[in-house]
């Protein structure tokens, strides 16, 4: 059970929060890349419970900046994007991709670049990679190295970023893809379907057959691996290898060839989270519009679960359906909606002090013990934790295989693996 203060700290992520400061220093996906077009329409991009515009420059590069015009906060979202600067159609006055004004038609021509210098303006650094806009909103002068992670070097048809919306804080999104357990439960209808079997390949069955996997840990500096450990018969083991790279991403294992999922939970703010889930594939382009072809969304990239439904309908859950056989009623549109509909109906923040966890939550509490030394660490010290130069981003990987019970899953190499499938 949480204090509801730790409940408050590890939450609320506004400005001037300790975990607020803290997430800020991580770079974090702001908006597909594919969203955004030289000269074209500025993307509103709300973030950590602020407003701000990305847009794309006539050569090509991303700025992001305050949505509020520096002079009197009209959007720039209705800016003209043209010669390299977003130019606000109130009273012309222009900003750079650098996030500084170089232009203020508006003052006298002899002190108008002397005045435009001094114009504040918030704006942060931009990377682009993996199909998205990642931003830098931190405090320090220079941005910590970029999170490289396998997904983020591949060509631009080997990723495809969707962004799920849900109306709940970004911890509630975080906890729900480390969890496992529920798994066996919430997804049994999507695990038994031929969209599940096709997905999930011979995963399905070991999931579906025991709902009480051991699970264990081996902890990392970027975060830890969890093991969800089954037993395959007398003398073999299979192993769900999980990766959570803290404070945002999980690497959902999948099979050591083929398609494979990220998810990270992003806070919009307090109470709303922009839930991505990164398609990849190392190997080979994949099919265009993966989401599409599974029946996974709402047609919408950027809000794929768009047709959700809320609290109000109860996510559209159908009674007659979970008659007939499926275990949650919420049929449409496969596991990110049942996952997204369950989080939803916690309440925008859960109250954790009203909880009773059982050994099935034990990745639940880990994972909200080391966020919780992670923000206690920075607020006092300034230290960030899971972080660093010799953090090797690109080596993770998250498999699920089966392998002689006298082994340790800890041993046994996801990149060997996919080499032995070839
Ligand atoms: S409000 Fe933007 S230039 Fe005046
Ligand atoms: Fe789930």
């Amino acid at each position: 059970m949480m204090n509801a203060a730790d409940n408050e700290l590890l939450t609320r992520i506004g400005p001037g929060t300790p975990m607020g400061a803290m997430l800020r220093e991580y770079w974090v996906p702001a908006c597909r890349s594919a969203k955004l077009e030289a000269d074209g329409a500025p993307e509103r991009v709300r973030l950590f419970g602020e407003n701000f515009v990305a847009f794309r420059a006539t050569d090509g590069r991303v700025g992001f900046m305050q949505e509020a015009c520096p002079h009197r906060c009209a959007s720039l979202a209705l800016a003209r994007n043209e010669d390299n600067g977003l130019r606000c159609v109130f009273h012309g006055w222009k900003f750079s991709v650098e996030g500084k004004c170089v232009d203020a038609p508006t003052e006298p021509r002899q002190q108008r670049e002397r005045f435009a210098e001094s114009v504040p303006v918030r704006s942060h650094p931009t990377h682009e990679a993996g199909g998205l806009v990642w931003v830098y909103m931190g405090a320090q002068a220079t941005p910590p190295r970029f999170p490289d992670y396998e997904f983020t070097a591949l060509p631009e048809d080997h990723v495809q970023p969707y962004r799920g919306i849900i109306r709940t804080n970004w911890l509630q999104g975080l906890e729900a893809l480390l969890d496992s357990t529920h798994v066996t439960f919430l997804h049994s209808a999507n695990l038994m379907s031929e969209r599940g079997r096709n997905y999930f390949k011979d995963e399905s069955d070991y999931m579906l057959g025991d709902g009480a996997p051991a699970f264990e840990f081996d902890e990392r500096p970027y975060g830890f691996r969890e093991g969800a450990i089954r037993e395959e018969g007398e003398e073999r083991s299979y192993a769900r290898v999980r990766e959570v790279s803290l404070p945002f991403f999980s690497f959902i294992p999948s099979a050591p060839k083929g398609p494979r999922i990220v998810c990270c939970s992003i806070p919009i703010d307090d109470v709303t989270t922009a839930q991505w889930y990164i398609a990849y594939d190392t190997d080979e382009p994949l099919r265009p519009d993966l989401f599409g072809a599974f029946g996974m969304w709402s047609g919408d990239p950027d809000h794929f679960n768009a047709d959700m439904g809320d609290a109000a309908n109860l996510w559209h859950q159908d009674r007659q359906a979970m008659k007939d056989g499926h275990w949650s009623g919420i049929t449409g549109r496969g596991n990110a909606y049942e996952d997204f509909a369950v989080q939803e109906s916690m309440g925008a923040i859960v109250d954790r002090s009203q909880e009773y966890l059982g050994t099935c939550d034990r990745v639940i509490y880990r994972a909200r013990q080391l966020l919780l030394e992670a923000v206690n660490r920075h607020r006092d010290t300034g230290v960030l934790s899971f972080a660093g130069d010799d953090i090797d981003y690109a080596g993770i990987r998250a498999v699920s295989f089966a392998y002689p019970r006298e082994a340790d899953w800890r041993e046994i190499d996801a990149f060997d693996m996919q080499e032995a499938a070839e």
